[in-house]
């Protein structure tokens, strides 16, 4: 009997406890399907469970007439062509609000890394070369009294506000949506990349934010400010970035994703000012059981006729 759920990847809970009576395929595979594969492995399946690292395309849907529900495992869904399950009447979910601490949390972990030089500290101690304490070895930089900008003030821009606060960081922020009564000041784009001594980035990636922070926005930058990157990897023009470390404008850099996931721009994979994580910002066993029950739930929802919970467009009729 054809399953009725395809699961892109290996979850980190059993899907039957959520999902229930229905039935469930999974890529048993430790990477993530080629279209053609995906679009086999969905022939008569009425649910996909989806990675960001999935294209949901118009190519893949016409060919997954049965598909009635994307539901997907990220909040961020730019790897899915939304008006194109709008038109078919496929509900699109994700997870929205269960990765706001994690995501805060790893940019904390990668504001402090790079200020403080944790991974080049952790690379010298391995390769021999501490030789005891010195008053000048792998000096960084004080937090206190420096200005953080951020670029998006959703759920997970304000979460890294909060925490930067309490790390004695003055917050600036832009956003293109209204805020009420925010405690950090708001600035236009301009303003807040020649203020900033650290960028962090929190906007989805649209046809907007795309190439944003590119030469221009990096040359306006503070002399040594680092660009934080936990949000998705083409926002920021990494050849451009890859120049400004290299002519010594900037600090450093440090990246969760990258441009073309997961290749690495070869110009950055090398530096000593730049800290590089596999995409981690939901990493943590709690965050990622939440996401997996989330979407398995909504699953469930629309194989039982209900409306989905976290959906993001409803189906037309
Ligand atoms: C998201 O949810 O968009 C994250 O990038 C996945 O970890």
């Amino acid at each position: 009997m054809t399953a009725k759920v395809f699961i892109s990847r290996r979850l980190s809970i059993e899907p039957e406890g959520v999902l229930g009576p229905h039935s469930y395929r999974i890529n048993s595979l430790d990477r993530p399907l080629r279209p053609r594969e995906l679009i086999d492995e969905l022939q008569g399946c009425r649910g996909l469970l989806s990675m960001l690292t999935d294209p949901i395309d118009e190519e893949l849907l016409s060919h997954c007439p049965d598909l009635e529900i994307v539901a997907q495992h990220a909040v961020g869904t730019d790897n899915i062509d939304l008006a194109a399950c709008r038109e078919r009447s496929i509900h699109v979910t994700h997870t929205p609000g269960v990765l706001t601490d994690a995501t805060a949390d790893l940019t904390l972990a990668l504001i402090l890394g790079l200020s403080r030089r944790l991974v080049e500290g952790d690379r010298l101690v391995r390769r021999g070369g501490f030789q005891g304490w010195s008053p000048t070895l792998l000096v960084g930089r004080e937090l206190q009294g420096r200005v953080l900008g951020i670029i998006g003030y959703g759920r997970i821009g304000r979460a890294v506000a909060q925490r930067a606060r309490a790390f004695g960081l003055k917050v600036l922020f832009h956003t293109r949506s209204p805020v009420l009564d925010p405690p950090d000041e708001a600035v236009g784009l301009d303003e807040l990349l020649e203020r900033s001594d650290i960028l962090s980035l929190h906007c989805p990636l649209t046809e907007v934010t795309r190439g944003l922070i590119d030469g221009d926005a990096l040359a306006r930058l503070r002399p040594g400010a680092l660009v934080i990157n936990t949000a998705r990897g083409p926002i920021i023009d990494e050849a451009a970035l890859a120049q400004a470390l290299e002519r010594g404008h900037l600090g450093g850099a440090g990246l969760d994703v990258y441009a073309r996931e997961p290749e690495v721009h070869p110009a950055l994979i090398h530096r000593d000012d730049v800290v590089l994580l596999p995409h981690l910002g939901s990493a943590d066993q709690a965050t990622r059981r939440q996401m997996a029950e989330m979407c398995l739930g909504d699953l469930r929802r629309v194989l039982e006729g209900e409306l989905p919970r976290y959906s993001l467009r409803v189906p037309m009729p």
